[in-house]
């Protein structure tokens, strides 16, 4: 599975830790930046990674900055993106479970590393249910058509 990462400064000691754990998980990786802690605009590297999960690039993004809160809007402005924004394994599983999200959000000013790595292995482990779930996304879909 590939994952497309990206973060703004307030994101990339997070991004760097999901980064190196990935990897380590055997997954691969495309990091659309950002690559130090100098202070950057985090919508130009959030829609990167959502660009490229839209595209089928990618399998699925994760984006962080120091919220999450910039970065999960950022991605949500791309066609096709349900980026959740996730500070608790609960809502890393049902947010899979029931809204298929293909972007997950984190916050690197919010959470520590053991529960962002928690959080990243439940979302990426998680499957959509389906069913009337299923029903609930086409709609969001449907109305992203039309603007
Ligand atoms: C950057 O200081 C900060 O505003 C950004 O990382 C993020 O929290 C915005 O939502």
């Amino acid at each position: 599975m590939k994952i497309a990462l990206a973060c703004d400064h307030g994101g990339f000691e997070l991004k760097e830790i999901v980064k190196e754990y990935l990897i380590e998980k055997g997954y691969e990786i495309q990091d659309h930046g950002t690559y130090s802690l100098e202070s950057v605009d985090y919508f130009d590297y959030a829609v990167k990674a959502a660009e490229a999960v839209a595209s089928g690039e990618a399998d699925k993004g994760i984006v962080v900055c120091g919220t999450g809160i910039g970065v999960s809007i950022s991605a949500n402005k791309v066609k096709g993106i349900r980026c959740a924004l996730c500070h608790d394994v609960y809502s890393a599983e049902m947010t899979r479970a029931h809204n298929d999200s293909n972007v997950l959000a984190m916050g690197g000013r919010v959470i520590g590393k053991d529960l962002a790595l928690r959080i990243v292995k439940a979302w990426l482990e998680g499957e959509f249910e389906g069913g009337r779930h299923k029903r609930r996304i086409e709609k969001i879909a449907i109305y992203e058509n039309k603007c």
